[in-house]
């Protein structure tokens, strides 16, 4: 994934810069060299641990770059009641939803919250992500998304993934403001956004942009007040209604724009014009059971540096899978395998302000890399349904995960 500093768009995206029989040397976690085998063994000593990949393709961690992984509970209820033919919609409305989720994560401890995320950050590590965007919004008090915040900053502690926090107290509207909204957003303007400012619990802020949930002017009001305090703004903008979402984006020079499967052409001009990176999530269109995919394509001929991302949550996309993610890109989006890697290495990398340390394979990057059980990179979309993550290293360890452990990697003749 060697290429320009910066994130690719149009063609760009198909320029994996794949070295065949490929090396490389790693010290004190960080890439020191990359090129063919026969250059890098050059550097071989008796000091030098050899990991012999054995034909399968090795490529750089993950970056997951939308998630809400910290949860009480799940939603399990819903989705059967989405089986029997109810709508995401309809459940929200039912007083389920968000809210569910909310009641159970105010229920819940600090421990348990790390205990139960912690099983989660093992299987985004199995899938082969070691980067992950994570955001807080099921508390939706002061001290319930504190507390999930002090989660994710421990899981980054005390995990093998990187965590990079989101603050996401415009989620909904908790119950008991029922009716009263402007008072809730007045509260995360007022009280949440100071303390975790000040805590340095986040370093972007998000909003749910949408009819029901919050409108373009109660968006603003809190990604202005987040950008006084140095949170750089993103934005769930237009998933279920066309509602401004992709607009306000550009208008506040977000960094990311997530969702986006309402978002018409006129939308997406005003995202190239601003320079906003789309975040796309196939995902919770899968797991809703829609068939409303974002316009990918679209967005890749205006040039837009696109993410491809799981939005992992116990509501519209129960998913870790990135793999998942690569599948639905290339069946459901019109997307290519090298394109969809691009956007879940590289682009996904620079839309978390990381394009220097993860995302490429290159000398000076961390040693963020993983060896899937396959001997060409598009087999990672094409065999959907299970995970080819075979070993990972991140933060200077090595995780084992997937099914090689039991059964060896063979080439096909
Ligand atoms: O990205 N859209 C809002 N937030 C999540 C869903 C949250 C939930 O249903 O719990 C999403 O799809
Ligand atoms: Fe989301």
């Amino acid at each position: 994934m060697v290429g320009p500093a910066r994130p690719r768009v149009g063609p760009e995206l198909n320029e994996l810069a794949i070295i065949e029989d490929g090396a490389m040397l790693v010290a004190g976690g960080k890439i020191i060299n990359v090129g063919r085998y026969a250059d890098i063994k050059l550097f071989i000593d008796s000091e030098t641990e050899v990991v012999d990949a054995q034909g399968c393709v090795v490529m750089p961690g993950f970056v997951d770059a939308h998630t809400h992984p910290v949860f009480g509970g799940n939603r399990v209820e819903e989705f059967e009641m989405r089986a029997r033919g109810k709508s995401y919609e309809d459940i929200a409305r039912g007083g389920g939803g968000i809210q569910s989720t909310v009641a159970k994560t105010r229920a819940a401890s600090e421990d348990e919250l790390f205990e139960s995320s912690k099983r989660y950050a093992d299987w985004f590590l199995q899938c082969g992500t070691t980067t992950l965007e994570a955001k807080s919004g099921y508390g939706l008090t002061a001290e319930d998304e504190l507390k999930i915040l002090r989660v994710i900053r421990r899981l980054n502690k005390e995990t093998e993934l990187n965590y990079i926090p989101t603050f996401l107290g415009a989620h909904a509207v908790p119950p008991e403001y029922k009716d009263r909204s402007d008072e809730y957003v007045q509260c995360v303007v007022e009280q949440m956004l100071p303390a975790i400012a000040s805590q340095k619990l986040a370093k972007y802020c998000d909003v749910f942009c949408e009819s029901g949930y919050f409108d373009v002017a109660d968006a603003k009001k809190v990604l202005l007040a987040a950008k006084e305090l140095g949170l750089m703004p993103r934005i769930h903008a237009d998933q279920l209604t066309r509602c401004g979402g992709a607009e306000l984006a550009a208008e506040l020079g977000a960094v990311t724009a997530d969702h986006l499967e309402q978002t018409d052409t006129t939308g997406i001009k005003a995202l190239k014009r601003a320079n906003v990176q789309p975040v796309l999530l196939p995902g919770s269109v899968y797991a809703l059971g829609k068939s409303k995919y974002p316009a990918a394509r679209e967005m890749i001929e205006a040039g837009l540096a696109i993410v491809l991302a799981t939005d992992f949550n116990p509501g519209s996309s129960p998913t870790p899978s990135i793999p998942m993610m690569l599948s639905l890109a290339c069946t459901q989006m019109g997307m290519v395998p090298a394109e969809a890697l691009s956007a879940v290495t590289v682009n996904a990398a620079y839309s978390l302000g990381l394009g220097d340390r993860v995302g490429s394979l290159q000398a000076g990057k961390d040693a963020d890399f993983v060896i899937h059980d396959c001997a060409d990179y598009r087999e990672i979309a094409y065999f959907f349904g299970l995970e080819h993550a075979q070993a990972t290293y991140t933060k200077g360890g090595k995780v084992i995960a997937g099914r090689s452990q039991t059964l060896p990697f063979a080439p096909s003749p």
